[in-house]
């Protein structure tokens, strides 16, 4: 009998999105094919401590959606540098066994943004999705436009600032530039937390406060009035994308509380209603933004559909969210790639990519 693939699943993680990335990994643990796989279950929790063994798989199994660390459940690290077994006690170099690939479900900073990613790369362990670079262009909401701008891919208008660099940021000036409403983000971040829409000056020096609550780097943009439209992209070198869905809130913008707090705050309508030369249009861009933007082997992109034909790219999601209700692997089922197919060709891709990049030289 082939030898079963040690997958090992990561998720939890200091992000908002905590609890959406433990039900995302009990999806996905229970989609995956036993006779294949199997699973290495490895919670994070709030604090950024990592839980391997029964405490997490327990939990995987449970209805809770919180990563703690118990009594009798130990903090593990990972060993950088391509040692066996790559995950140890942070006291001693307990035996645990190797991992073939893990797959992080984690989202927002600390686990989207490149930085497990690196851990990952540093303890020589394929993973699932983009690498580093891939992961922390997307999580960079200024770093990800400016390089779509450069590329000609059509993106809301947007200006930057720093904290601490000059004397406040001028209301009259950005709205000359960007028109109101505006829209006031901190830069790195996700779940719209710390974003606002702005409609006057008291409501712009809230918003920009609030910002920089989040991340020492805000991005203020022009509001684009339009649908809300996502695509799933799913490849290496060659992607592919699905089928648009449309994201329809009856809040005033797909805020926090439509995401997860008020049940009936966003519906999803899969596939999106529209025309067929705009749905090749969005796969196009989704494609291109997914290539632009450094990504690998998965990625959602979202996208502003304007007066039914401007199609202007929002952001991307480099591990969007996988609850079996999720929009991406929603999109790929109404595709043709069933959930646990998805799974598969996820771990398949994370193995090729690290098989590409082992064959590399790193010195002469
Ligand atoms: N420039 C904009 N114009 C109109 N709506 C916007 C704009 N930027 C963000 N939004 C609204 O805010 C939501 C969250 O913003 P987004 O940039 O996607 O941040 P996050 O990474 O937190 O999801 C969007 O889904 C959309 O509803
Ligand atoms: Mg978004």
């Amino acid at each position: 009998m082939k030898k079963k693939l040690r997958v090992a699943i990561l998720f939890g993680g200091r992000s908002a999105e905590h609890e959406i990335s433990v039900i995302s990994a009990r999806n996905i643990a229970a989609a995956m094919d036993k006779n294949k796989y199997e699973i290495v279950s490895i919670g994070i929790d709030k604090h950024g401590r990592w839980v391997l063994d029964e405490g997490a798989r327990r939990l995987l199994g449970s209805r809770q959606t919180r990563v703690k660390l118990q009594r009798g459940s130990e903090a593990r690290a990972v060993i950088p540098g391509g040692a066996q077994p790559p995950v140890a006690r942070v006291s001693a170099r307990a035996p645990l066994a190797g991992v073939d690939v893990v797959f992080p479900v984690l989202h927002g900073p600390f686990g989207e943004d490149g930085t497990v990613q690196g851990l990952l790369k540093l303890a020589n362990v394929p993973f699932v999705g983009a690498g580093v670079l891939g992961s922390a262009i997307g999580m960079d909401k200024d770093v990800m436009k400016r390089l779509l701008r450069d590329a000609k891919i059509p993106v809301a208008k947007f200006s930057v600032f720093e904290r601490g660099s000059g004397d406040g940021i001028d209301f009259a000036a950005v709205k000359r530039a960007l028109g109101v409403p505006l829209f006031v983000k901190p830069a790195n971040l996700g779940s719209s937390v710390g974003i606002s829409k702005v409609r006057n000056e008291k409501q712009f020096g809230a918003a920009i406060k609030d910002a920089f609550v989040y991340d020492t780097k805000i991005i203020i943009e022009e509001n684009i009035r339009g649908r809300e439209i996502e695509c799933s992209v799913l490849g290496n070198q060659t992607p592919i994308a699905s089928v648009p869905g449309e994201i329809i809130t009856r809040h005033d913008f797909y805020s926090y509380d439509a995401k997860y707090i008020d049940e009936k705050g966003a519906r999803l309508v899969i596939p999106a209603e529209l025309p067929p030369a705009l749905v090749r249009k969005i796969q196009q861009l989704a494609i291109k933004t997914f290539q632009i933007l450094c990504c690998q082997g998965m990625a959602r992109v979202d996208f502003f559909l304007r007066d039914h034909r401007d199609v202007i790219v929002n952001e991307i999601n480099t591990i969007p969210g996988f609850t079996k209700i999720s929009m991406y692997p929603k999109l790929w089922e109404a595709s043709g790639i069933p959930y646990s197919n998805l799974i598969d060709r996820l771990i398949e891709l994370a193995l090729e990519k690290f098989r590409a990049e082992s064959r590399l030289r790193t010195s002469k």
